[in-house]
């Protein structure tokens, strides 16, 4: 399978999970917790796939850069530091998944207003991310879902016909 195909199923994992994870009154604490680590663990192979954009761009901060990369580099590091702070503050609140390790965190308050906050901030970034690779979810979504499904219509038709 291609990195391109990885990418895309990574990134839907990611997405999905994401979601699911912005609702633990519907899944119950427990699998929150499990599938938010779980997506998170797919957000960090999703970081190691494009780390030759990351190096590249880190290596071009300080020279010539387009605009628009340096905006979705900031965006992509606010992004990464939101959902690093969420991940935290969730594992301070954790009740079941710590547990099974055999580690109890102390109750407080706070973790709670900021993991809250985290979440909505991590979305809202989330949101403008999916936005400025809007042409790559859309190319990708044609290439590996809507032409495999057209060709399989065509030659099915094909196939009645003949
Ligand atoms: C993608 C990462 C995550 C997102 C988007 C997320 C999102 C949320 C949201 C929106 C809430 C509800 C807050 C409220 O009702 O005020 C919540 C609650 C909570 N989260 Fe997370 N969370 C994530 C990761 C984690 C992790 C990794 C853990 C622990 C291992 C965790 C543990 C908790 C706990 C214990 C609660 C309180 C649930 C309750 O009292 O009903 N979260 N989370």
């Amino acid at each position: 399978m291609t990195t391109n195909k990885w990418k895309y199923i990574i990134d839907i994992a990611i997405f999905l999970g994401f979601l699911i994870s912005m609702d633990p009154h519907s899944t119950g604490n427990s699998l929150h917790e499990w599938i938010s680590t779980a997506a998170f663990a797919a957000a960090i192979t999703h970081l190691l796939l494009s780390w030759q954009w990351i190096v590249e761009t880190i290596r071009r901060t300080f020279t010539n850069m387009k605009t628009s990369v340096r905006i979705s580099y900031t965006l992509n590091v606010l992004l990464f530091i939101a959902v690093t702070l969420v991940m935290f503050t969730g594992f301070m609140l954790s009740r079941d998944l710590l547990p099974v390790f055999g580690i109890t965190v102390p109750e407080n308050f706070a973790w709670r207003s900021l993991h809250d906050m985290t979440a909505n901030l991590s979305l809202l970034l989330i949101g403008i991310h999916l936005a400025l690779h809007w042409n790559w979810i859309v190319d990708t979504t044609q290439r590996f879902i809507i032409q495999p499904i057209s060709r399989l219509r065509s030659e099915n038709k094909e196939k009645v016909r003949a």
